[in-house]
């Protein structure tokens, strides 16, 4: 450097002293001027670009520049500029690592399953809803290769709708029913990611469980199946004498009253049906909002129990009553009497002919066992009771032990379920408690006082 830089003046200098221009004691004095000179810039240049290499050395790898001795002025402009380059560089990778980051907490966080799956359909990622899903590790946040995401790749549908949205580039949806570990029935959406991302996901898998709402379809179509199989038996009775009563009984008055009376009571048992079914759907209707009254319930069990005489007598059913004051609130009274118009009717007519029926409401001031303070009903029989096996059930609509001795009673089945809703809607428990040939007790604890 130093060579360079000097050799062109010295060689002229030389060149004026050997062809004598120069004066050699002068000429040599600028030889030696020069050189120098030459030496110190070149110093001045190495330092500066060694400076400068470490400069953008330290810039490249995300450090602050060193301390060093002054650089030139253009260089020092440069190591600046990359600097600055390099800040920028890794705020920008600061940030991309961020989105990716909000990214994957997203994905994460959606409440539905989703599977990420590499070109070769093996599962790379899967969020915290399709861990706890296909039953994984929840505090894995990897890939999900549990047998049962396996099946459920592999089931030919979604296979299918994996291998179509490779093929076109576009979304395809599915629906599949895996049958382990529990029958659930799927809603697959497989969307194809291009640019892959950054993992080399391809593919978005997207499940939406239905099987409940296929249950809650099911359960609706059996509703309407039972309610109109419900409805045309009485009306088929009612057809079948009134055309008696015009052919062959016509004109006879004794069988005229016999049919008369048998289709009063089919008429009857139809409008208690309807009277039932739409009690039903109203309280359906507002279950989601809680009462906003209060309900006294010693005395309205006093006011059902009244009207129940009639029953009570033809069935030769004593009643004993324990009435303490007790308030549910919020409670909707209306209601709360056809909890207890239902209790015992069921008592009275599902219990032993000349038996007797327990009707007790107290409030509860501390927690009895499972129950908070509150308020609670109680109606006990001595009848036959309840198999086991019945107990879960008999809160279904229509849902009769014995349907043909219940319908002879005039019973639809209606009469629990209606109960288990009015309490559901007051935030109450119904605890049923029956052993075969010992009677059956029906708890009702309600929120009150
Ligand atoms: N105290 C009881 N003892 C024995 N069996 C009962 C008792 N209460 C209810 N059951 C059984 O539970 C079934 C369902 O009762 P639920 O009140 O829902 O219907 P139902 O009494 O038959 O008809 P509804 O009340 O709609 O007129 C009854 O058919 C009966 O078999
Ligand atoms: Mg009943």
């Amino acid at each position: 450097m130093a060579g360079l830089v000097g050799a062109v003046p010295s060689l002229a200098l030389l060149l004026l002293i050997a062809t004598g221009t120069a004066a050699p004691a002068a000429g040599a004095l600028a030889l030696l001027a020069t050189i120098l000179a030459a030496l110190l810039l070149a110093r001045a240049w190495v330092g500066t670009l060694l400076g400068l290499e470490a400069a953008l050395r330290a810039a490249a790898e995300g450090r602050p520049a060193p301390p060093r001795a002054p650089l030139l002025p253009v260089a020092s402009g440069v190591a600046e500029s990359a600097a600055r380059l390099a800040r920028s560089l890794a705020e920008r990778e600061a940030l991309v690592a961020r989105l990716r980051r909000a990214d994957a907490a997203i994905i994460e966080a959606l409440p539905d399953p989703l599977l990420v799956l590499a070109e070769d359909r093996r599962p790379l990622r899967a969020n915290a809803a399709a861990r706890s899903f296909f039953g994984t590790d929840a505090g894995r946040d990897g890939a999900d290769d549990t047998a049962d995401t396996a099946a459920f790749l592999r089931h030919p549908r979604i296979a299918g709708a994996v291998d179509r949205a490779l093929a076109e580039g576009t979304p395809q949806s599915a629906e599949a029913m895996l049958p382990v570990p529990v029958a659930r029935d799927l809603s697959t959406q497989v969307i194809p990611l291009n640019p892959p991302l950054s993992d080399g996901g391809r593919l978005l898998v997207v499940l939406a469980d239905r099987t409940q709402a296929r249950a809650a379809e099911r359960m609706r179509a059996d509703f309407v199946a039972n309610a109109s199989h419900e409805l045309r038996t009485p009306l088929a009775s009612i057809i079948g004498f009134v055309e008696t009563l015009r052919g062959p009984a016509a004109g006879d008055p004794e069988a005229s009253t016999r049919f008369l009376a048998i289709i009063a009571e089919q008429a009857d048992r139809m409008r208690r049906l309807i009277e039932d079914l739409l009690g039903l759907s109203r309280i359906e209707m507002t279950e989601h909002q809680a009462p906003t009254g209060e309900a006294r319930l010693d005395a309205l069990a006093r006011d059902e129990t009244a009207a129940m005489a009639p029953i009570l007598a033809s069935r030769n059913v004593t009643l004993n009553l324990d009435l303490a004051p007790a308030t549910a609130v919020p409670a909707d009274p209306g209601q709360l009497a056809q909890v207890l118009r239902n209790l015992l009717e069921n008592a009275v007519r599902h219990g032993r002919e000349g038996g007797t029926v327990t009707l007790s409401v107290r409030s509860l001031a501390a927690r009895e066992g499972s129950l908070p303070p509150g308020v609670l009903l109680r109606i006990a029989d001595d009848g036959p009771g309840i198999a086991r096996e019945h107990i879960p059930r008999l809160t279904e609509r229509f849902y009769r032990v014995d349907s043909g001795r219940s319908r002879s009673a005039g019973g639809t089945g209606l009469g629990l379920a209606i109960v288990k809703h009015i309490v559901s809607h007051h935030r109450g428990q119904l605890l049923i408690e029956s052993e075969p040939g010992q009677g059956t007790t029906m708890r009702v604890w309600l929120p009150g006082r």
